[in-house]
């Protein structure tokens, strides 16, 4: 995001001025710029170059006006620093060992005392609280006493599975209320497909970098990851895939088609409808992750790889973890022709997800406030990585590379190849920052140059202070 003009017109210069300033932080993304009568007052132009600086702004994709408030800037998504590079590897079934690493880094998620840049969570205040805690209270005694002092069915809620229902239309091609199941978060719901797709020894398909967690699994049902190839801004490359599901017997391929974590990508329609195509093709089934679908930054909810599903071969997987509540763990899977499977291991794990916490999720979809609340979120994570992302630009070494998320809450970032991601993560543990080292990404011991920053908290000068911090840490290590 240069300032595109050194030319000799004032509101040019006036506009080159306004830009670089943004940059450098002084006006932050989703922030009010200074009225045009300010502006006029603080530049002694006049009111005319002032409008005229902000209409080149505005072309220039770096302000955007709002109705009868004035402008505004515009949160940067793409443009900040080159999106780091696509793997070359060659994919390799692969055995899983997770270490120890996992556990500290989950216990630093957790940890008030640590900048919360490790984890993939919202911060409690952009999510619904008070109306959640409206719903619990609202529920009468009656129905308390029918939640507590009964099993839930096996499947889940009714009225939770006609509200997600109503939520997937164009998102599912058929009636899914027979399909659905109701899981505890969507970790359970990826656990449980993955189970019911195959056996220990199968090999799954995972993106390269992968969520580390379902390595995790991966590992816990003794399978094999073979990690693919993966474009940071396209997704899995599919030439790769076939050739490796030629080459290997693959039991399934487990996916984040949607604001992948950590790459943050949406994949191309015309990539998902191929990809659905090609598996369908060989019968191998995919585990489609959607837990960030809600948390997109265009205009238009992404499409599924559910929706353009004939043959039953997705399983789709979601839960209300990252827009309504993490604590409640309410989760769902349609599982296609797998069905019928997922509901014998849900019930051998936990008979039924906890009643009364469908019914909260169940209430507050009904009142309606959803999308309202699901608009704010969006914004506000937007201006959350658009303002961390150029507080890296500003701090970190020539040569970091950032993606450019299209939604979801993290940002993948590429450090100068002799910096190690693990000790910048055990430095900044020591300085109570919490961040994600790459190389828990994949099986292969690659991304170690890597580090994944969360985005889940709004831009304060503490998270200025830290982005700094980090940058210091991984300068003395160039
Ligand atoms: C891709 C992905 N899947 C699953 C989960 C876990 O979801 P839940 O908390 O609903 O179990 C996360 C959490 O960050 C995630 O990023």
């Amino acid at each position: 995001m240069a300032p595109s003009s050194v030319s000799g017109f004032r509101y040019a210069r006036l506009a080159d001025d306004l830009e670089s300033r943004i940059r450098d932080g002084v006006y932050r993304s989703g922030e009010k710029m200074p009225s045009l009568r300010k502006l006029r007052h603080q530049t002694g132009l006049s009111i005319t170059t002032v409008y005229q600086a902000y209409i080149e702004l505005e072309k220039r994709g770096v302000v955007e006006p709002r109705q009868k408030s004035g402008y505004y800037v515009k949160p940067q998504l793409s443009r900040i620093l080159p999106p780091p590079e696509a793997q070359k590897l060659r994919p390799v079934p692969k055995k899983v060992t997770m270490d120890t690493l996992a556990y500290s880094i989950v216990a630093d998620m957790g940890n008030p005392d640590f900048l919360p840049m490790g984890g993939t969570v919202v911060m409690p205040e952009l999510l619904p609280f008070k109306q959640l805690v409206r719903c619990i209270r609202s529920e009468s005694m009656e129905a308390m006493k029918r939640s507590l002092m009964r099993y839930e069915k096996p499947y889940g809620n009714d009225e939770l599975k006609r509200q997600i229902a109503k939520r997937m239309v164009g998102q599912a091609r058929q009636d899914v209320l027979d399909e659905m199941v109701v899981t505890t978060g969507c970790i359970e719901a990826v656990s449980l497909c993955l189970q019911a797709v195959g056996a220990a020894g199968d090999t799954v398909v995972v993106e390269s970098p992968t969520y580390p967690w379902f390595l995790q699994i991966i590992e816990d049902q003794n399978k094999f990851a073979l990690e693919i190839p993966t474009d940071p801004q396209t997704g899995i490359d599919l030439a790769q895939l076939e050739r490796a599901v030629q080459k290997n017997t693959v039991a399934a391929c487990l996916l984040v088609p949607n604001f992948h974590n950590p790459l943050g990508y949406e994949m191309p329609v015309e990539k998902k409808k191929a990809l659905v195509e090609m598996m369908g093709r060989k019968h191998i089934p995919i585990i489609e992750d959607n837990i960030h679908g809600e948390l997109y930054f265009g205009n238009a909810r992404p499409t599924t790889l559910k929706s353009m599903d004939r043959r039953g071969l997705v399983l789709h997987c979601a839960s209300f973890s990252k827009t309504l509540s993490p604590g409640l763990r309410v989760g769902w899977t349609l599982p296609g022709r797998f069905a019928d499977r997922v509901k014998r291991l849900k019930m051998n794990s936990t008979v039924a997800s906890p009643t009364l916490n469908q019914q909260v999720v169940a209430r507050f979809l009904k009142t309606g406030g959803f999308e309202r609340h699901l608009r704010r979120l969006r914004t506000a994570l937007k201006n959350q990585i658009s303002n961390t992302a150029l507080a890296i630009a500003r701090h970190f070494p020539d040569g970091t590379r950032i993606t450019a998320p299209q939604g979801g809450l993290s940002l993948w970032v590429e450090l100068d190849k002799g910096v190690d991601g693990l000790k910048v993560f055990q430095e900044a543990r020591k300085r109570r920052i919490s961040i994600f080292p790459g190389i828990i990404c994949s099986t292969t011991g690659r991304y170690r140059n890597y580090i994944r920053i969360s985005c889940g908290y709004p831009w304060s000068e503490k998270m200025e202070t830290g982005i700094v911090t980090l940058a210091t840490i991984v300068k003395q290590m160039i």
